[in-house]
């Protein structure tokens, strides 16, 4: 016996009643958060921060993982070191997101390596050093952001259409920022990326509404990974420690989080367990935009 018996089939097919997942019911949480044999792509998942994070995090849960990054020495790393810790199949993918014809056949060489491509999650980007007023940032300089942090995400997301459309099947995780849903000081540029990438994967989801893939957005606040807490001592430090006391007095939370926390949401919303969870941006920073 179904639980749809007696509903008229027009009813059923107009609201998709028959994708409503019964089954969870009687399947514990902590299996509906695995991820075994799930084929994920990472972009800048060489990155010492969260991109390494993000890889451990589905090497750990059973996926596939390939890290898609600019520095392949770095990608190569992470995957060796989650392949041995995990058990897991990672290898490591050169790309550049903000080339069009590299990302794709970055992305295509990931799919023919693992048989197709469940989750993709785009993780790289960054301020690329260039804190400062708007104002002082010049032209170049502008484009350069906005190539890795909007374009690099509208590439890559393509990319992986190619491969998830005709099995109508896939999750697609923009890795945003508390910053694209506040302001904060001498990130115009970068968090104006970050808000259009929250917009984006809201109006993404919208287009994928009669399909089976999904798009959510993930928004780290202050990460204190090996990179930031390196910069916690040693010379120009203050400057370093100064920049995070605006943000800091904002947290509820009262600390900073790891990459690994970040992570954890990351591979929660790719997993079953958190597959209604879309075109939304969930906040994982201890409260800084709230
Ligand atoms: N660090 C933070 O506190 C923080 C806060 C909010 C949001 N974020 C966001 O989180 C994500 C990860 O940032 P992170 O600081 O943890 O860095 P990370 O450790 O994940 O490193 C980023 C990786 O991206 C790679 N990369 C750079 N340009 C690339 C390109 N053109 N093509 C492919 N790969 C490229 C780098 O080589 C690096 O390995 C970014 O999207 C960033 O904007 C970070």
């Amino acid at each position: 016996m179904s639980k749809l018996d007696g509903i008229a089939p027009e009813v059923v097919e107009r609201y998709h009643l028959d994708r409503l997942p019964f089954h969870q019911a009687a399947t514990a949480p902590d299996e509906l958060m695995r991820l075994r044999g799930a084929r994920v792509v990472v972009t800048g998942g060489g990155g010492a921060d969260l991109g390494q994070a993000i890889v451990h995090r589905f090497a750990a849960l059973g996926a596939h993982v390939a890290a898609l990054d600019l520095d392949l020495e770095s990608a190569q790393r992470v995957a060796d070191e989650a392949s041995k810790s995990w058990d897991a199949q990672v290898f490591a993918v050169k790309a550049d997101v903000t080339d069009w014809n590299d990302v794709h056949s970055a992305v295509n060489q990931a799919a023919e390596s693992m048989g197709g491509i469940d989750i993709l999650v785009n993780n790289a980007g960054g301020g690329l050093k260039l804190h400062g007023p708007f104002v002082d940032i010049r032209p170049e300089d502008m484009r350069r952001i906005v190539d890795l942090n909007l374009f690099g995400v509208l590439f890559s997301t393509r990319a992986a259409l190619d491969h998830m459309l005709p099995q109508d099947r896939g999750r697609i995780i923009n890795i945003a920022s508390e910053g694209g849903k506040i302001s904060l000081d001498g990130l115009a540029v970068y968090n104006s990326c970050k808000s259009a990438a929250i917009g984006f994967t809201r109006n993404l989801a919208r287009e994928l509404k009669e399909t089976r893939i999904g798009a959510v957005a993930v928004c780290p606040g202050v990460m204190v990974g090996p990179h930031a807490l390196a910069r916690f001592s040693g010379e120009g430090s203050e400057a370093s420690i100064a920049v995070l006391g605006s943000s800091y007095d904002k947290l509820t939370a009262g600390r900073f989080s790891l990459p690994e926390e970040v992570a954890n949401m990351v591979a929660f919303l790719a997993s079953e367990a958190g597959e209604y969870v879309n075109g939304t941006a969930v906040s994982v920073g201890g409260g800084l935009s709230d």
